[in-house]
């Protein structure tokens, strides 16, 4: 059985990966799975310096997931190179780099830095809705995504993922953009801008009053929307929004996705990348699929 795939001249050994932010760097993550399992780990979001994120509270549960507005907290890209490379080149994975900025020097800058180091991907994030300056505001039209994409691709010396927003009215618009100003692959989707609110304080839960809906609450988004993009654009797509088994991810390659990101449910239950991935292999043995290159996209 074939489970090998091809992202932009990158293999990963399956389709597996991580979504940002959900997975820190693997460290809370090895004493539950084999990273060597993994096609490939996307780390937290890094940025030209450390960025402290929000005031707390900025993690609410909701039926079928929960809502964020961590705002990015990370230590900075010198920190994510002498810590966090040589801890995740232990093991025989991909490494991707989610990079965040709050205008396009600072993406620049990221890409830059990582231009002579030993990462495989990196993966733009122009959907985070959580900041005030950059972050979404990139991802939510289509010149703007393609400004910064361009201004990065200039500098990049890996392939360049570029990670999307649904809170958008044409997905496929900011796709088509962002693959015209030079993107290597697209992923999708990030999270889908929600509020609670605690009716007895009658005040907003979190401090930010919104953040990101994430979970399997967005699924049916998250596949509705892959499928566009697939159809828009002729860059690889990386799926993801709710995945929570095998079965889930196999919806996302089937709407035409060639890889996909386990993200929340990697925050229940630890082992959950794992899970989805036997999950998909027993798709495959059950339903006499070979090679997972023949599912992606043959939804009629
Ligand atoms: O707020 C956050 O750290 C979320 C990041 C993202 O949605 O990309």
């Amino acid at each position: 059985m074939k489970l090998a795939v091809n992202i932009a001249g990158v293999e990963l050994k399956n389709p597996v990966m991580t979504a940002s932010g959900t997975f820190g760097s693997g460290r809370d993550f090895e004493p539950w799975i084999d990273l060597n399992r993994l096609g490939c780990v996307v780390v937290k979001g890094v940025a030209a310096t450390p960025w402290e994120g929000n005031p707390p509270p900025r993690i609410v549960e909701t039926w079928g997931g929960m809502i964020n507005s961590v705002g990015l907290q990370n230590p900075g890209v010198e920190y994510f190179i002498a810590e966090d490379i040589p801890w995740l080149r232990q093991f025989d994975t991909r490494i991707c780099v989610n990079i965040v900025g709050r205008t396009v020097s600072e993406y620049v800058a990221v890409a830059e830095r990582l231009a002579s180091e030993d990462v495989d991907l990196l993966e733009l994030n122009i959907s985070c809705p959580n900041i005030k300056e950059g972050g979404v505001a990139f991802g939510v039209q289509a010149e703007a995504a393609a400004a910064v994409t361009s201004a990065v691709k200039k500098v990049a010396r890996q392939p360049l993922i570029v990670k999307l927003s649904p809170n958008v009215s044409d997905i496929a618009e900011i796709a088509r953009a962002v693959e015209g100003a030079g993107a290597d692959a697209i992923s999708l989707i990030n999270t889908l801008l929600g509020s609670r609110i605690d009716i007895r304080k009658r005040k907003f839960i979190l401090s930010m009053k919104h953040g990101g809906l994430s979970g399997p609450a967005i699924k049916p988004v998250a596949v509705r929307m892959v499928w566009q993009v697939a159809q828009a654009v002729k860059l690889p797509v990386i799926g993801m929004g709710g995945i929570m088994t095998g079965e889930d991810a196999i919806e996302f390659i089937l709407a035409g996705a060639t890889a996909i990101a386990v993200g929340t449910a990697s925050l229940l239950n630890p082992e959950a990348t794992m899970q989805v991935l036997e999950g998909m292999e027993r798709y495959m043995r059950e339903t006499g699929v070979e090679d997972i290159a023949e599912l992606v996209g043959s939804v009629k």
